[in-house]
């Protein structure tokens, strides 16, 4: 093709119809059943990091290896536009600890002479701040580098969390008195009042251990939920699950009651850990329709009414974790699909001491245990679409579907150089896709449809084949549902990608009982919903 050509279809190809996350939101935040808006009755979908502050020196991770600033600019620059900052509830209940202790006298004390001299450097502005100055100036500087913040108690006594019993997981464990708790949550809320980008609190993290029970779940959650709304309105309130924050499914059928309204939101955590013997017992678009599932069990059908945010899961980033891999590919497409907001765990690569080691490296990280550098970009290229806003509350009839491939990130597109051709590529330059009742996947605004050409053979857009032939019909099969199989090959083939990046149809994979050795996930796709 001539080179004028190509620059022509280029240009033809830049339409961006992805809204990315925007930077000037109309605070506060509140809800529109599912989704989180902002003043203006827009969308705002939360695509944030967790950055912990809850361990022992109480002291927000990482500013012994970089500037606070540059921390927060790194954050922006990754794609996303809001922190889970986590806090231990001591640092609101034991005035002491907050206010008579400073960032030095902290590391002093736990012998962290090597993370006194970095924070010297880094940030001598902070390292003689008593330890609750220390943690509201990370929240304002977040906040003038665009990023909302939500605020997690995470456990009562700083430190690693989150074991089942370590008395801090439920209700009248003996680090978990209900009075003090809804104290501390008074205080920090009382005390973000005027910060416009906390726009929200997690009220506790992963409830859990011996005591739970959902009675007096409902109980203290809604008492803590009326006293941070009684003390800060602003906020939305950001309820956790039982079981490690895996199981919320006793709201079904017995709501929240709460005075207010507008301000609820559910969040869930999910990591492969539970379900290791579902991923290494079947094969895995079996063990997939499993977990999705346990999703839709636990908390999915809230949202039909109320945003769900899913504030924890991670991977170790190396991809070195078979298991792990899956079942993010698994949950990948589950948050596209949904559009949920979302926090990863988590930011960077080094804790000061956690669990007594020193310096401890964090591999479930998108930075390098420097704190500047990006682990895995490839990691972060899985999280790329999901940091865009898909869905709104607004022009619900106007439906088009992106193709999304959860092992890359990427998505379907016309290829640049041969428009018979479809790739892999960035979702954000992708053209959208009809994939409509009869079973074609239509390039929109083109009479062109995606063909099968037979085993192993790319697939190719054509004109001619998108009315009557069933060469252009796709089915989602298996349990994952998301194997795209080509209907005239009575569902034998499926969509797969090839070491190029172009899509070809290969024999579908692990639809027939195969163990768990059976690998389908470079045939992962997930038809995404896109009304913006
Ligand atoms: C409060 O914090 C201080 C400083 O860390 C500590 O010495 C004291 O034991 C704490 N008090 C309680 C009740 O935990
Ligand atoms: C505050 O800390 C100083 C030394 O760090 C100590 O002498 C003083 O007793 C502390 N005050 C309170 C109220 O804990
Ligand atoms: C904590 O639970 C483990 C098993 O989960 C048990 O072995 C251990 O004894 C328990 N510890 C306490 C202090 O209850
Ligand atoms: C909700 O709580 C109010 C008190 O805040 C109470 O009067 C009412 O009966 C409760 N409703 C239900 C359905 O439990
Ligand atoms: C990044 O992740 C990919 C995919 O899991 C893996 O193959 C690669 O080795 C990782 N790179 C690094 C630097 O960890
Ligand atoms: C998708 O295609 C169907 C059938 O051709 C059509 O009715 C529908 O309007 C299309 N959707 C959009 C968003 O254009
Ligand atoms: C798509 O996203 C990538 C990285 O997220 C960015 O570098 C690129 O400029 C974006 N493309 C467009 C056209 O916005
Ligand atoms: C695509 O077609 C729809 C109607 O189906 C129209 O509203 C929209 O403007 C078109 N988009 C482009 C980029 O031509
Ligand atoms: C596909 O269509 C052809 C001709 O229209 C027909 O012979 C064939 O049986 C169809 N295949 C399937 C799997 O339906
Ligand atoms: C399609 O496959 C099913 C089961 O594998 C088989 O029973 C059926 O005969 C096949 N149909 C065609 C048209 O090949």
């Amino acid at each position: 093709m001539k080179t004028t050509k190509v620059l022509e279809r280029m240009f033809c190809f830049i339409f961006f119809l992805l809204f990315s996350i925007t930077n000037n939101v109309a605070f506060p935040l509140s809800t529109n059943s599912r989704w989180i808006i902002n003043e203006k009755g827009q969308r705002v979908k939360l695509a944030c990091v967790n950055w912990p502050a809850h361990l022992q020196p109480v002291v927000a991770e990482g500013l012994s290896k970089q500037p606070l600033d540059a921390v927060a600019k790194k954050i922006m620059a990754m794609g996303f536009n809001c922190v889970r900052l986590t806090w231990p509830l001591d640092l609101a209940t034991n005035e002491t600890l907050a206010t008579n202790v400073t960032v030095r006298q902290s590391f002093q004390s736990l012998g962290l002479s090597d993370d006194i001299s970095g924070f010297q450097t880094k940030n001598p502005s902070m390292i003689d701040l008593p330890l609750i100055e220390a943690y509201k100036s990370v929240v304002t500087t977040l906040g003038n580098h665009n990023l909302m913040v939500v605020l997690d108690n995470h456990l009562t006594k700083p430190g690693w969390c989150c074991r089942y019993n370590d008395s801090n997981g439920f209700f009248g464990d003996t680090f978990f008195e209900p009075g003090t708790w809804i104290a501390g949550l008074t205080k920090i809320a009382t005390l973000f009042k005027d910060a416009s980008n906390v726009v929200g609190m997690s009220l506790r993290n992963e409830l859990r251990g011996p005591r739970q029970n959902v009675d007096d779940w409902f109980k203290y959650m809604q008492q803590g939920a009326e006293a941070v709304h009684g003390a800060n309105p602003n906020v939305l309130i950001i309820l956790s699950g039982l079981t490690y924050d895996t199981d919320l499914s006793f709201v079904r059928s017995r709501p929240v009651n709460l005075t207010f309204s507008g301000k609820l939101v559910f969040e869930i955590h999910q990591y492969s850990i539970p379900y290791t013997k579902i991923w290494s017992s079947k094969n895995p678009n079996d063990a997939c329709g499993d977990i999705l599932k346990i999703l839709d069990d636990g908390v999915g059908f809230n949202l039909r009414e109320f945003p769900v945010f899913l504030s924890e899961f991670g991977i170790d980033v190396r991809g070195v974790n078979v298991v792990q891999n899956r079942n993010l590919g698994c949950l990948l497409g589950w948050a596209a699909e949904n559009d949920v907001d979302w926090a990863i765990w988590e930011l960077g690569g080094s804790y000061y001491l956690r669990e007594g080691v020193v310096g401890m490296i964090e591999y479930y990280s998108v930075l390098d245990s420097d704190w500047i550098s990006v682990r895995n970009n490839s990691f972060l290229q899985r999280l790329s679409l999901i940091q865009s806003q898909l869905q709104g509350p607004d022009h619900q009839s106007k439906v088009n579907n992106l193709v999304f491939h959860p092992l890359s990130g990427l998505c379907m597109l016309q290829s640049f150089l041969d428009p018979t051709k479809v790739t892999l590529g960035r979702c954000n330059e992708s053209q959208l896709w009809n994939y409509t009742t009869d079973n074609t996947l239509k390039l929109q605004n083109k009479s062109l449809c995606l063909a099968n050409t037979g085993p192993n053979a790319p697939v190719k857009l054509s004109e001619t084949r998108c009315s009557s032939s069933n060469l252009s019909k796709w089915q989602t099969i298996s349990a994952s549902n998301m194997l795209l199989a080509a209907t005239s090959t009575n569902n034998s083939l499926c969509l797969d990608v090839d070491g190029d990046n172009t899509l070809v149809a290969t024999n579908c994979r692990c639809v027939n009982g195969e163990d768990s050795s059976c690998d389908p996930m470079s045939q992962w796709f997930k038809i995404v919903k896109v009304n913006k």
